[in-house]
């Protein structure tokens, strides 16, 4: 590894020569006449290396369509998918073909991708394809410059009301999405308050245009989110009611216009009748009936509405067992099913409550038949550590990908995609600190989110070491990678225990607070007392488990067979109950969350070995966070087991200090 630059991520410069043949035919490009920007990027990308051997006759690097070369060179290169590539390797040519030209660009960063991980050699023939066609990225900017559950400074995009970047950080930007694959980016948070309000108004379009022409040559659409209600919060129309054409009317002028200014948006993300946002139930409407008004708007223009399923009940009463906040978007959704437009997609989370480190696959998106739909991940840590933890997000997001819905054949979440799954969308993690992600290590994440969009059957190892690698060199790629596979289990083990959820401190989302939700409005309980605690969600309780298929309702609805991951989740279980170890739940919530909090200091002295082998300034700005890490990771587990030896009087058995 040579000069180490956080700000490059994954495209470091790297001095080692590229090897000779391949340097000889790279030594001259040529390009169709429209791919001219593919080859900008591959030169550019090149100069990360040694630089390169005089040209050799004979020797040289086509770029092109694959159409096109073929017909032109006679080359016989196989078709792919939309967006896909083939990297061809003779020892007198190099080939980087596209499907078209997106599939072209995405070729160019592979193949240097691969160059630098040393894979590229004579004879290789690679081609791939991504397996959705949306892969995107939901900013929670404000137009005042602030990130909601932003951890990695301001927003790249906004400051005091206006639109305020600076633009060689939104081309550098691009590129490092467009390199793992990213092809739409929605710049807005999706609570669209105050000036965002006019993002859709005359005074921000030609900025967002101008924002726009800098994301396009990177194959990436910008999406706007909507507020529901803006015919009226604009002061245009006396309401909103999606039923009335007078409103219908005002959203296809509106929606004209907006694509005057910019003819390739990719669409509205809306949060509709969901924490006080606006939507449709306020007219006594329906989502469908909501999101299919917006569609009509957009259709003319290829434009899609991703309408959020994030509606819940937040002014629950607790005393109310039988609310169940976990029920609610299959409750309003699945019902609709094969009401929506063809360019509406549902953008559901991947689980029932909200981005928790631990709960099951949302059963909506086994449940839906008949409408697309989208998983929503969050690759910012609202409750995976603020990006001051480190936690490597590849890992969950896996089995998630891995979960089996049980409808039908080929029914896991990844053989769902590119059918009924036609994208995973992330809320970001990025801001304008140097290294864009806070913690150096989130890179990782939001790296590892674009690999999984593009190839959800990729393995969390993978993608670890192939960023590490690139990252950080080959010399301490495995021992990173180990750490970073290491560190989401770690993280579960001292947060909240087998399934609980929301034991952090309200609002902040950042350190314990056992009862932090307990009697919030905000729904969300453990009911934990002196014999027991968790959700009983089976039948006899609130008949959660029954809204998956059969099979999977079975295996959850058992305590013996549920995953123990969620057994509290699922169930109402007393801490004497025996798990698969053979000791007690009490006994394993007080041994994980020692155990938890002992390898976060393990992973503080892996990296501390790393002096020397890593640049300076990133082994010291990731040695403060995993040190800040540390006190974290204590107190959660004095606070945890110290709530529930004062609720059980039990001891732990292995006699370790927990305080009373
Ligand atoms: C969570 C998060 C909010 C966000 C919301 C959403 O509740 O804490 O900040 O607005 O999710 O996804 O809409």
């Amino acid at each position: 590894m040579n000069e180490y630059s956080e700000y490059k991520c994954w495209m470091q410069e790297r001095k080692a020569a590229i090897p000779n043949t391949i340097a000889l035919c790279l030594a001259t490009l040529c390009a169709d006449q429209d791919c001219v920007f593919a080859m900008d990027e591959l030169r550019s990308g090149l100069s990360r290396f040694a630089p390169l051997a005089k040209a050799a006759a004979g020797k040289l690097t086509f770029l092109g369509t694959i159409a096109h070369l073929n017909a032109e060179h006679g080359l016989d290169l196989p078709a792919q998918k939309p967006e896909g590539f083939v990297i061809r390797v003779t020892d007198v040519m190099v080939i980087i073909a596209g499907q078209d030209k997106a599939g072209l660009l995405y070729g160019v960063h592979r193949f240097l991708m691969l160059l630098a991980q040393d894979k590229i050699t004579v004879g290789i023939e690679a081609a791939d394809a991504p397996s959705v066609p949306i892969r995107m990225i939901n900013h929670w900017d404000n137009c005042d410059g602030t990130v909601e559950r932003g951890y990695a400074g301001r927003s790249l995009f906004f400051d005091k009301d206006r639109f305020d970047y600076d633009p060689q950080r939104i081309i550098d930007y691009a590129r490092l999405l467009s390199s793992i694959g990213i092809n739409r980016l929605s710049i807005n948070n999706v609570n669209v308050r105050a000036a965002a309000k006019l993002l859709i108004t005359e005074e921000y379009l030609p900025e967002l245009a101008k924002l726009a022409a800098l994301f396009r040559p990177f194959n990436i659409r910008l999406a706007i989110s909507i507020n529901f209600a803006a015919p009226y919060l604009l002061g245009e129309l006396a309401t909103a009611d999606p039923l009335d054409p007078a409103v219908a009317a005002w959203w296809c002028e509106r929606t004209n216009l907006i694509y005057r200014y910019v003819p390739d948006l990719a669409g509205f993300v809306v949060k509709a009748d969901s924490e006080y946002e606006p939507g449709p139930f306020q007219y006594g409407r329906g989502h469908a009936e909501g999101a299919n008004m917006l569609a009509a708007a957009l259709k003319p223009h290829g434009g899609q509405v991703w309408w959020r399923c994030f509606v819940y009940n937040c002014t629950q009463d607790w005393r109310n067992t039988k609310i169940d906040r976990a029920r609610a978007a299959f409750d309003h959704f699945k019902p609709l099913d094969g009401q929506f437009a063809d360019n509406v997609f549902l953008q559901i989370k991947h689980g029932p409550y909200d981005f928790q480190v631990s709960e099951p696959v949302s059963p909506l998106f086994g449940a839906l038949s008949e409408t697309r739909c989208l998983m929503e991940v969050q690759i910012t840590q609202e409750y995976t550590g603020h990006q001051i933890d480190l936690c490597f997000l590849p890992w969950i997001w896996t089995k998630i990908l891995h979960f089996d819905t049980g409808y039908g054949e080929h029914s896991r979440i990844e053989e769902l995609m590119g059918t009924r799954i036609q994208g995973l969308v992330a809320v970001g993690n990025v801001g304008l600190d140097r290294n864009w992600t806070g913690h150096t290590l989130a890179q990782a994440n939001l790296y590892g989110f674009g690999r999984l969009a593009w190839n959800p059957s990729l393995c969390a190892a993978e993608i670890a070491e192939e960023w590490a690698h690139l990252s950080f060199g080959r010399e301490a790629a495995a021992e990173i990678a180990g750490i970073l596979l290491a560190s989401y289990p770690t993280y579960q083990k001292y947060n909240a225990p087998f399934g609980v959820c929301f034991m952090v401190e309200p609002k902040l989302h950042y350190g314990p607070n056992v009862e932090g939700y307990e009697f919030s409005r905000w729904g969300t309980y453990h009911r934990a007392d002196r014999q027991a605690i968790g959700i009983d969600r089976t039948e006899c309780g609130t008949g959660y488990t029954a809204q998956y298929a059969p099979q999977v309702a079975a295996i959850f609805a058992d305590p013996a067979l549920c995953p123990e991951e969620f057994l509290l989740f699922f169930h109402r279980v007393r801490y004497d109950f025996v798990m698969k170890n053979g000791k007690t739940l009490l006994q394993n919530i007080y041994d994980t969350h020692f155990e938890g909090c002992d390898e976060v200091q393990v992973f503080l002295k892996r990296w501390l070995a790393l002096k020397g082998s890593i640049a300076e300034s990133v082994y010291e700005s990731v040695k403060a966070r995993m040190e800040k890490q540390l006190e974290n990771a204590r107190q959660w587990r004095d606070v945890i087991n110290t709530y529930f030896y004062r609720h059980t009087g039990i001891a732990d058995q292995s006699g370790r200090k927990i305080y009373d």
